[in-house]
């Protein structure tokens, strides 16, 4: 289509590492990580989960960026290029539904973020104790207007960002302020450390008990490896669509895995010790994050002013995030359905507004809509099981498959090596092992066991 003549690139590799890790990192490793990893037993679901990075992630992601930086398109004209009036481009109508999903909810969670920057800056968390912080998430979460309000703000601010271009939007968020979470996170991880009893929070993360491992706990860390690296669904295909040419693929993947694994772990770092060091449990849910950080900063000269400016870090963490969510269906119907790009980030937020607000009053029992459950799930629930358990690694599944066994060998060294530029055979040789044999086997694998399938 005619859109695709006058498509922008990231301008540098730096911009492009720096881009790609703003859509890596964000709710998933601050909220995320560090409560599933509480849910599911620590240790040995920790193990699992780097094992699904590197055998799973790191090869799907590189197959998205072949598929993106080769076709230079959105994620569903991407694959129809590649593979043109083959099914193939599901993958990509798979992802913009996937896209829909996580935002449904991330949304609500960014606006908790915001909400909890708000509370911050008029120091409503002084003096905060474990009882005044469980209290405190309590009455943000449920609301039940203010959640609401707040999800509308995060929706208008990523809406606006998009509106105003890809490259203007989301370069030079990424690139100042990214560096500035990760010394927060290494400030708040001295005084976790610090706190009397911290120990046993290093002991639950790092002690691997395998019998605390099910199956569904396979499960999750595998949803959360794609959830974490932005994968299946389109985003990373979006993404390296505006990469520039002589970019090393190979390398920046590495790099963004990395990155993005260590600051998990250091956001882990900071909860786990606080989470043990108050008596409080691993296994809180979703408002882990939210009851243990005041507790952090509370004890800390300047506490104030380190909690307003750790949410604002992660609220800029969270909005680059969604900023590559929500691109995905921005690109996709502004370059396939000939819509302009303004309204199509309206119209997109419009539905995730719409439909995330069933995820703001479903979070708790107690919420407005906490009784309508489906499986056993309620809607905020439901949205995240359905995105990241199922339709990623689906995605990731059919990603594999794709670039193991349908396109032409070549044609992904050529993209790969920049047209023979990079020395990297032997990296390419053990990415297609990977890629054909290991990534697929595994998935199908967690999936048989998940449902029952498989049993071990
Ligand atoms: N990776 C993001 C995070 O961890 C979430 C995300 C998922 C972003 C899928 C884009 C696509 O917060």
């Amino acid at each position: 289509m005619a859109a695709n003549k006058k498509r922008e690139t990231f301008s540098s590799g730096l911009t492009v590492f720096f881009a790609t890790l703003g859509s890596a990192v964000g709710l998933g490793n601050i909220w995320k990580f560090p409560y599933l990893t509480g849910q599911n037993g620590g240790g040995a679901f920790l193990l699992v989960y780097f094992f699904c990075i590197l055998f799973v992630g790191l090869p799907v992601m590189l197959s998205e960026f072949y598929i993106g930086r080769k076709t230079r398109k959105n994620a569903v004209g991407a694959l129809e290029q590649l593979k043109p009036g083959t099914p193939w481009k599901n993958i990509g109508i798979m992802g913009v539904g996937a896209s829909c999903l996580i935002m449904f909810f991330y949304s609500s969670v960014a606006g908790w973020v915001y909400f909890y920057l708000f509370k911050a800056l008029l120091g409503d968390f002084a003096n905060v104790t474990m009882e005044t912080a469980k209290a405190q998430f309590g009455s943000v979460i449920m609301g039940p207007l203010s959640p609401i309000l707040w999800q509308f703000i995060v929706l208008a601010v990523v809406t606006a960002i998009l509106a105003m271009g890809v490259k203007q939007g989301i370069e030079k968020i990424t690139k100042t302020l990214m560096p500035l979470l990760f010394v927060l996170i290494i400030i708040c991880d001295i005084r976790a450390l610090t706190l009397p009893g911290a120990g046993e929070g290093i002991k639950f993360l790092f002690q691997v008990d395998f019998g605390k491992l099910s199956a569904a706990a396979i499960l999750a860390a595998l949803g959360l490896a794609f959830f974490k690296l932005s994968l299946g669904m389109g985003t990373m295909m979006t993404y390296s669509s505006y990469f520039t040419e002589d970019n090393n693929m190979i390398k920046t993947a590495v790099k963004v895995a990395f990155s993005d694994t260590l600051i998990s772990m250091l956001a882990g770092l900071a909860i786990f010790p606080t989470v043990f060091s108050f008596g409080m449990e691993p296994t809180a849910g979703p408002g882990l994050l939210f009851m243990t950080i005041p507790l952090v900063f509370s004890q800390m000269p300047f506490g104030t002013i380190l909690l307003a400016a750790f949410f604002f870090l992660t609220a800029i963490a969270a909005t680059t995030a969604m900023l590559s969510l929500v691109e995905v269906p921005v690109a996709y119907l502004s370059e396939e359905k000939g819509m302009s790009r303004k309204s199509a980030a309206v119209a997109t937020s419009c539905v995730m507004f719409a439909v995330g607000i069933l995820a703001t009053l479903s979070v708790d029992k107690a919420s407005v809509l906490g009784n309508i459950t489906f499986f056993g799930l309620g809607f905020f629930d439901l949205f995240d099981y359905i995105s990241s358990n199922i339709l990623l690694p689906m995605g990731g599944l059919l990603i594999a498959l794709l670039l193991g066994y349908s396109v032409k060998q070549e044609d992904v060294v050529n993209e790969l090596s920049n047209h023979g530029q990079l020395k990297i055979a032997g990296l390419v040789k053990g990415y297609f092992f990977l890629i054909r044999y290991v990534t697929p086997i595994l998935l199908v694998i967690v999936f048989l066991s998940s449902i029952g399938i498989i049993k071990f």
